[in-house]
C-alpha cells in the first residue's frame, strides 16, 4: 500500500500517514500551470493522494504529455489535460480545490516583485475563469509575488460578486517547511517533531519565522535567531542562485504545495484538527491580508490563530513592524492593479 505522509496532523500530533486502501477518494483538484517546474512534481504528488478522485491539469503549453505520462501511474485518480482558454472552463467545472503555480519564476538578482508585471495579469485571467466556473472552490495561489497576487485574486472575485475570504489562500507552506528543516538541522532535534509558525507574507523580510514559538520548545542564542531568520527569509534566493538562471524552487515547492493541498482535502473531508500557515484575509494586524496559522475546516478558514502574535520577543516585534511597511505596499499594489483593469 502507498503511504502518504506530509504534515503534522495537529499541534500535538506531529505525524500523519494514510493508507490508500482505507480512504475513499472523492475530491477533484485542478492545477493551473501544471506543465511547469512546480506543476509537474506537484501533479505527481497529487496523483499519489488517496483523497483525490480527479486531477485536472491545465497549462498553455506541454500539458498533454505530462497528463499522458502521469495517467499511467496505477493510483486511483483520473488525470485529464486541458489547454488554452477554450478548455479552461471545462477544467474548472465541479473542482473542489484549484492550485495555481502558473507564471514566470525568478532568475538570479530578481526579487519576487520583479515578476509582478507578468504574473499579475496571468493570475487575474485565471481567477476570472475560477469565478465564472467554480466560485465555491478553495483557491491556492503559488504564483509570485504572493503578497500581491492574493489581493489581486480577492479583487477579481469581489468584482465578480463571488469572493469568499475563507477560501482564498496564498501558499506560504514552503516557508514553514524551510523553517522546520533549518531549525532541526541547527539544533539537532528530530525533524518530524519541529513546527515553526511563519507569519507576515511571502517575500524577503515579510517572511517572519516566530522562532520563540517553535514546538517543541527550543532555546536559541540571539545569533542563532538572527542567522536562522535570515536563512529562512532567503531560502528562495538560495535556490535561485544555486540554479543559476534555471528557475527557482520547484521540488521543495511542489512538496510544500502538496502538503497544503492534503491539509485542505483533509479539512474538506471532515477532519476537525487541521492547522497550516497561509496568507489570507485577516484581522490579526491592521493589514487586510496576513500570513499566520489558520485552522482549516470544510468551509475554508475556520479560525486564525491570533495568539501566535502575542508575547513576541523584541527581535520578532521589530521584524513584525518592519515587515508591515513592505507588505502594505505589496497589497496595495495588487489591489490597484486589479481596480485599474476594470
Ligand atoms: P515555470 O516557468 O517552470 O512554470 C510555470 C508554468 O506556468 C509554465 O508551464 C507555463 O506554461 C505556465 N503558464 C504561464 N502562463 C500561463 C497561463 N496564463 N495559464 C496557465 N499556465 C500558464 O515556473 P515555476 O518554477 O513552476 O514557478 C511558477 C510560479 O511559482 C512562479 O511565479 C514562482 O515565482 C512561484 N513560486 C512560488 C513559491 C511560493 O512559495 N509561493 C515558491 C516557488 C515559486
Amino acid at each position: 500500500a502507498l503511504h502518504y505522509s506530509f504534515a503534522r496532523k495537529s499541534q500535538n500530533q506531529h505525524q500523519m500517514s494514510r493508507n490508500v486502501l482505507q480512504v475513499k477518494a472523492s475530491f477533484k483538484v485542478a492545477i493551473l500551470g501544471a506543465a511547469g517546474g512546480i506543476g509537474q512534481p506537484l501533479a505527481l504528488l497529487v496523483k499519489m493522494s488517496p483523497l483525490v478522485s480527479d486531477l485536472h491539469l491545465y497549462d498553455i503549453a506541454n500539458v498533454k504529455g505530462v497528463a499522458a505520462d502521469l495517467s499511467h501511474c496505477n493510483t486511483p485518480s483520473r488525470v485529464r489535460d486541458f489547454t488554452g482558454n477554450d478548455e479552461l472552463a471545462n477544467c474548472l467545472k465541479d473542482v473542489d480545490v484549484i492550485v495555481i503555480p502558473a507564471g514566470v519564476p525568478r532568475k538570479p538578482g530578481m526579487t519576487r516583485d520583479d515578476l509582478f508585471n507578468i504574473n499579475a495579469g496571468i493570475v487575474k485571467t485565471l481567477i476570472e475563469a475560477v469565478a465564472d466556473n467554480c466560485p465555491d472552490a478553495f483557491i491556492h495561489i503559488i504564483s509570485n509575488p504572493v503578497n500581491s497576487t492574493v489581493p489581486i485574486a480577492a479583487e477579481v472575485l469581489k468584482q465578480k460578486g463571488v469572493y469568499d475570504p475563507k477560501k482564498l489562500f496564498g501558499v506560504t507552506t514552503l516557508d514553514v517547511v524551510r523553517a522546520n528543516t533549518f531549525v532541526a538541522q541547527k539544533k539537532n532535534v528530530k525533524l518530524i517533531d519541529v513546527d515553526v509558525p511563519v507569519v507576515g507574507g511571502h517575500a524577503g523580510i515579510t517572511i517572519l519565522p516566530l522562532l520563540s514559538k517553535t514546538k517543541p520548545s527550543v532555546a536559541f542564542t540571539d545569533e542563532e535567531v538572527h542567522d536562522l531568520t535570515v536563512r529562512i527569509q532567503n531560502g528562495g534566493t538560495e535556490v535561485v542562485e544555486a540554479k543559476a538562471g534555471a528557475g527557482s524552487a520547484t521540488l521543495s515547492m511542489a512538496y510544500a504545495a502538496a502538503r497544503f493541498l492534503e491539509s485542505s482535502l483533509r479539512a474538506l473531508d471532515g477532519d476537525s484538527d487541521v492547522y497550516e500557515c497561509a496568507f489570507v484575509e485577516s484581522e490579526v494586524t491592521e493589514l487586510p491580508f496576513f500570513a499566520s496559522r489558520i485552522k482549516l475546516g470544510k468551509k475554508g478558514v475556520e479560525a486564525v490563530v491570533a495568539s501566535d502574535l502575542e508575547g513576541l520577543t523584541e527581535y520578532e516585534k521589530k521584524g513584525l513592524e518592519a515587515l508591515k511597511v513592505e507588505l502594505k505596499g505589496s497589497i496595495e499594489k495588487g489591489v490597484a492593479f486589479a481596480q485599474k483593469q476594470t
